[in-house]
């Protein structure tokens, strides 16, 4: 789900493509006369494609939808209708441009694709609803970049800054801005981190997975030696699940310990938790526990101050390897 998603920007060209090469074929194929043929092909080639582009745009676009978990039609209806806020309804609008690009565009192929003589245009109703789906694509098209790049809470742009007092209140799409609200960045970015030990350990405290920890470089070496960490100490622990007593393929949980100034700050990420494990977390398929969270709760009984008693460490070291006499 999450990779169909990730092709929505991706797919959606296609379709922006044919809004702009379409109507010059179809322009083009309204000479009646013999020869006219090949136009009728290049309009009919540049329909296929683009009824495949927007099938594409349409499936990705509803996935990333549901993967981004932006707000149900419902709210966003009311949104339209209490006149709020801009994001929603630009979102509003992208839905029901992409919509309505699919079923024009389903009509405007089947004007193409009619059967004409040899001699005729390619007729003026594949020009009418030809024209019309390539309005809409191009409508689309821009509204889905706004939404991408020019949104109020999109990268490089300002947050929007409401000067009048009981202006409405500002999209929830929009509002997060919090760039660890999805998934936990830092932590995600662990190998950039100091590994602690070569080799993954089994620890039971964390269900007897295989974990190996990563530190912070200006930490790591207080943390090896077991002592008290500074402020900012930045400790992730990446894991695997146990597979017959070796680490197994399948990746485990990210479990974070971060010392802020407001104290120690845990969390636990697993974005895709297999099946057989699902009943432990509800039957979610998708875990992350940060700040507050009372899942968490379970976890300071060892990490009450932050960092877990050191005496209590699962072996980092490998075995000894005995000197042969
Ligand atoms: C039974 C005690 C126990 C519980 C419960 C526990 N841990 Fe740990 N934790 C440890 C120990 C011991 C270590 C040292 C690494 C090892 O050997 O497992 C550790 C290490 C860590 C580390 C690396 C920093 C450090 O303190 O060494 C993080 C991050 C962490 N745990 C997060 C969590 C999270 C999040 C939870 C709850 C989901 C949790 N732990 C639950 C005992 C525990």
């Amino acid at each position: 789900m999450e990779w169909i998603a990730l092709q929505h920007a991706l797919l959606s060209h296609l379709p922006v493509a044919t809004g702009l090469l379409l109507p010059w074929a179809l322009l083009a194929s309204q000479r009646p006369g013999r020869g006219i043929r090949p136009w009728w092909t290049v309009a009919r080639y540049l329909g296929w494609a683009g009824i495949l582009g927007t099938l594409g745009a349409f499936l990705s676009g509803f996935a990333k939808g549901r993967v981004s978990a932006l707000p149900p039609v419902q709210h966003l209806l009311t949104a339209l209708f209490s006149g709020s806020s801009g994001a929603d309804v630009l979102l509003f609008r992208h839905l029901v441009l992409g919509v309505a690009s699919l079923l024009v565009g389903i009509a405007a192929l089947w004007a193409m694709n009619r059967h004409r003589k040899d001699h005729e245009s390619l007729g003026f109703l594949a020009l009418v609803l030809g024209l019309a789906w390539c309005a809409v694509l191009l409508v689309a098209g821009e509204g889905g970049y706004r939404l991408a790049h020019q949104g109020p809470g999109a990268p490089g742009t300002k947050p929007p800054v409401s000067s009048t007092p009981g202006a409405s209140t500002p999209s929830v799409l929009w509002v997060v801005r919090d760039p660890d609200a999805d998934r936990p960045v830092r932590a995600l970015d662990y190998a950039s981190l100091e590994p602690i030990g070569p080799d993954p350990v089994r620890s039971q405290a964390h269900g007897g997975r295989w974990i190996r920890a990563w530190a912070s470089p200006e930490t790591a070496a207080a943390y090896r030696a077991g002592e008290p960490l500074p402020q900012g100490a930045f400790v992730v622990l990446s894991s695997a699940e146990d597979r017959w007593g070796r680490p197994g393929n399948d990746p485990g949980p990210l479990y974070a310990l971060e010392l802020k100034a407001s104290g120690p700050a845990l969390t636990f990420y697993w974005p895709r938790v297999p099946m057989n494990n699902r009943r432990e977390f509800g039957g979610d398929s998708r875990v992350y526990w940060r700040g507050s969270d009372a899942h968490l709760e379970a976890c300071r009984a060892c990490h009450a101050s932050g960092m877990a008693d050191p005496a209590k460490r699962s072996r980092w070291r490998p075995k000894r390897v005995v000197p042969e006499e």
